[in-house]
């Protein structure tokens, strides 16, 4: 089960709420803003035709949705696959699907509050603010590369190795790993596209195969010799005598690489374009701890990396007179939320120095992002320094947008800095 999808047909929707745009067009998703700005103009919800199920844009309900006990990530708790009509599960994606069954994000409570608290301590901001000597080490390390060239890749060069070389090292696998992560994380994330093919089906199911098997070896190794770090943690961590499964730890570590670095990869690339197009001297933005935390919220805001995640009905129920059955679904744009008119002046303007308050990037509810902290830190960093080392910055050639519409992120970013 790779992205929810809405398994009973929603018919009888009137013309007038229903809006479409292809996920997999170039033009919508180089540029999703356009759709948004008329959906912000329409009515609270609407239906997208590609998707089959109801959608809401605006902030208000994106984070009221993403809060109500009433809607989850998960329905086969409330619910058979026969009531559902939802199809038995595939052989040839067993393997990722695995990967998944354990995974906090798709789980409800009881469950979800069981594994959520054992790993959240790892997280919590006291905690990951130790790491931020290792991110400033790190972010330099990737800038002395630059070295002797004239222009990069931002993304392979910069953006990406930080935070997958992070989130290993927390788990306790080594630094040489993060190369080798970051490609089954991609091969598996590609599970997400609209309109998924059998090829890449089998491939996200090898990958995850290969990610699983290398877990299991560190997972034997930990339990012989535990070490101080987050694997051994889960291995034996225990609450009132409750221990992980090795197929908990190995979803929840696998979860943690692939959500660890993946966003803040996105948002690295997205936030140096924002800052770069805006024309706004950087100097400024990072004249100040608090104003490096303010820049790196309005990156966060103006080019989310995560635009769309979605949620059952859990029961028949009615949402500001809109009529869901149990089973039906809604998908919540954060994205889209964070550019609403009602909730910021001049959302489409990227302004680091405005004051008007969160976004909702990562979240909110029981759900909201276990690496915030952490991720806020390393872009505080990753900007700051990069900057700091290279202050003509510029861009080298028009950036373009990767084609999975939900993971709004850079297929390249080539910067020259001369
Ligand atoms: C800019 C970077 C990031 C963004 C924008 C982001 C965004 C999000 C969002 C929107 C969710 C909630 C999804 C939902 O409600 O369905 C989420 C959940 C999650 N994120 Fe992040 N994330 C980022 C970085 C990280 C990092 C660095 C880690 C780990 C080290 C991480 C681990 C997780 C986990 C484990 C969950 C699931 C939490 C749960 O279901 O209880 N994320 N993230």
């Amino acid at each position: 089960m790779a992205a929810i999808v809405q398994l009973k047909p929603i018919t009888d929707v009137p013309d007038h709420l229903r809006a479409s745009a292809e996920p997999r067009d170039p033009v919508f998703y180089q540029n999703p803003y356009a759709f948004y700005d008329r959906l912000q103009a329409g009515e609270p919800a609407f239906f997208w035709e590609q998707y089959g199920h109801w959608c809401f844009a605006g902030f208000r309900d994106v984070s009221a949705l993403l809060r109500d006990k009433r809607f989850g990530r998960e329905i086969l708790h409330v619910a058979t696959r026969e009531e559902l009509g939802m199809p038995a599960p595939q052989p040839h994606t067993a393997a990722f699907d695995l990967t998944e069954k354990h995974s906090l994000l798709n789980l409800e409570p009881p469950a979800h509050t069981r594994l959520r608290t054992l790993v959240n301590r790892a997280f919590v901001s006291r905690h990951v603010e130790q790491l931020r000597p290792r991110i400033v080490r790190l972010a330099n390390e990737m800038i002395d590369g630059f070295e002797g060239q004239d222009s990069i890749d931002l993304i392979k060069a910069f953006a990406a190795p930080i935070p997958a070389i992070i989130i290993a090292e927390m788990i306790g696998l080594p630094a040489e790993s993060a190369p080798q992560l970051l490609a089954w994380s991609n091969r598996m994330v590609a599970m997400y596209m609209f309109g998924v093919s059998h090829e890449t089906e089998l491939d996200a199911n090898k990958a995850s195969q290969d990610f699983m098997d290398f877990l299991a070896a560190s997972i034997a190794e930990r339990r012989k010799q535990p070490r101080e770090d987050l694997l051994s943690h889960m291995l034996t961590s225990d609450r009132d005598g409750d221990v992980l499964s090795d197929e908990e730890v190995m979803s929840t570590a696998i979860l943690l690489l692939n959500a660890g670095h993946e966003a803040t990869v996105h948002t690295t690339g997205n936030g140096v374009k924002s800052i770069l197009e805006s024309g706004i001297d950087p100097v400024t933005l990072f004249s100040s701890e608090a104003q490096t935390a303010a820049t790196v919220e309005e990156c966060l805001r103006f080019d989310a990396p995560l635009h769309l995640f979605t949620r059952y009905a859990l029961d028949d129920l009615e949402y500001e007179g809109l009529q869901l059955r149990k089973g039906d679904v809604v998908g919540l744009m954060l994205g889209a939320a964070n550019r609403d008119p009602r909730r910021f002046a001049n959302a489409n303007t990227f302004d680091p120095f405005r004051t008007d308050g969160a976004n909702v990037s990562f979240g909110a509810g029981i759900h909201f992002c276990i690496g915030a902290p952490l991720a806020r830190i390393e872009l505080q960093v990753a900007f700051s320094e990069l900057f700091r080392r290279l202050p003509a910055l510029r861009i080298a050639e028009k950036p373009r947008y990767n084609d999975v519409y939900h993971f709004h992120g850079l297929q390249k970013l080539m910067v020259s800095w001369r």
